[in-house]
């Protein structure tokens, strides 16, 4: 079974560049293609007319026609144990933290939680096309590996960590410095490279971080430098101050990091809405990746995320959901929101730049595009089925659509997990269950 060819038959859409750096020619589309899949591999992408008579007899086909056939989307940044602190009303991060966040996070503690929210946020996330995402889990030990575990069995590339705090923050959910590393080394011997499994260190951000949690961290990135680090940064302005109390001596809030060893190529620093010029080069100089969260920045009134400032300053930007500060599951419906905060600073955002954000734009500031996020052979066959005109308000507007470009903009400004007709985990299709 592992070595047999399958294919996938319908319109094809992927990347091979950054649109926009290069407009038309970074994007691959082909009206009438067939993606072939060998051992839960891409093995070819193009014309059916031209790859039909080198399928072997026999080879199963799957027809999607007319729907739309990408690789899976990427997520950047979501909490698992917020699958139900979303939409919690009336707070900003600070309060919202304290008063909804902390106070679930303390229930997976209780045996079978994590292992319940894990399975449902694998769920919802594949069931909203979403196949790879870096996922904080609490800081209980047991949350990284029930998460990992259900992963493992579904065969997703995912990155999990156990998120480190041992202040500011209820007795029942900090750890210490020694425990917090302990216990991660020990994730990372269990899990790291374990089938499609990967870890990032997760140090929540510095005011849940004592000195010596930090100087934790280090060690830990010090002797795993192949793990990638995921924590916050410059999110909201209460946040920003209190940071700065608690490390007096850093640069800004970059430099406590940088201070850290914890700024380089593998760490993915959520929100950086509020930027000095010295912090956007100490990014561009580590080469450390900005992390947009658009619903989650709205929801919570963080502010608003300077995606041409970013470019700019050569500083990698990846984007990402934030469940449970952000609002959906649906990538589609981030850039939708994307887009909209980009328009209030005088910004735009192509369908192409949006498809490309949530695939190979991800996978790429993710240092995994030699994995993930295109149909270039060799690549991991996961797959997202799109339906456009999935919704009565889609399909009217589709009838007035000119060209691709107008009809990828419908999909992205109004779509979301119901255009998703299947999805594809190395190969496999998951027969998911609807959430509409
Ligand atoms: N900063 C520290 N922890 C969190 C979190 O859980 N969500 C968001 N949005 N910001 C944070
Ligand atoms: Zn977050």
């Amino acid at each position: 079974k592992d070595g047999a060819i399958s294919a996938l038959r319908g319109r094809l859409l992927w990347f091979v560049d950054d649109p926009h750096a290069i407009g038309e020619a970074a994007h691959r589309y082909v009206e009438d293609g067939l993606l072939v899949i060998e051992g839960g591999l891409i093995k070819a992408a193009g014309e059916a007319s031209e790859l039909l008579p080198t399928l072997p007899a026999g080879a199963p086909i799957t027809d999607h026609r007319p729907h739309l056939i990408m690789p899976g989307f990427i997520d950047a940044h979501i909490h698992m144990p917020q699958t139900q602190v979303v939409a919690s009303y009336g707070a900003q991060l600070m309060e919202w933290l304290n008063k909804y966040t902390f106070v679930e996070e303390q229930k997976l503690a209780q045996q079978g939680h994590a292992e319940k929210l894990s399975a449902f946020l694998l769920d919802e996330l594949l069931a909203s096309g979403t196949t790879t995402a870096a996922v904080y889990c609490s800081v209980h030990k047991q949350s990284a590996d029930a998460f990992f575990a259900e992963s493992h069995r579904r065969n997703t590339r995912m990155i999990a960590g156990k998120v480190m705090m041992d202040r500011n923050a209820p007795p029942a959910l900090t750890d210490t410095a020694e425990s917090g590393y302990a216990d991660s080394k020990e994730l990372i011997a269990r899990w790291h490279g374990k089938g499609r499994q990967l870890y990032a260190i997760t140090p929540r951000f510095v005011v849940t971080s004592t000195p010596e949690q930090m100087a934790a961290s280090q060690r830990l990135v010090a002797e795993h430098p192949d793990c990638f680090v995921q924590t916050h940064i410059n999110e909201n302005r209460a946040e920003i101050a209190f940071a700065r109390e608690l490390y007096p001596d850093a640069a800004d809030y970059a430099g406590i990091y940088e201070d850290y060893g914890l700024l380089g190529k593998k760490s993915l620093l959520g929100h950086c809405i509020h930027m000095t010029k010295r912090e956007w080069r100490a990014f561009a100089e580590a080469g450390a990746v900005a992390v947009f969260c658009p619903t989650s920045n709205l929801f919570l009134g963080s502010g608003l995320f300077d995606w041409q400032r970013a470019r700019h300053e050569s500083v990698k930007v990846a984007v990402a959901t934030d469940i449970g500060g952000g609002t959906s599951y649906s990538m589609l419906r981030t850039m939708a929101e994307a887009y909209k905060i980009l328009q209030l600073q005088g910004q735009s955002l192509s369908a192409f730049d949006a498809l490309h954000a949530i695939t190979l734009g991800n996978a790429a500031a993710l240092g995994l595009d030699h994995l993930i996020g295109s149909f270039e052979p060799g690549r991991e066959a996961d797959v997202v089925v799109l339906d456009p005109a999935a919704t009565r308000a889609m399909a009217h507007r589709l009838e007035t659509v000119r060209d691709l470009a107008e009809e990828l903009f419908v999909l992205v400004t109004l779509g979301d997990e119901r255009n998703v007709v299947s999805t594809y985990v190395a190969g496999e299709r998951l027969s998911h269950c609807s959430t509409n």
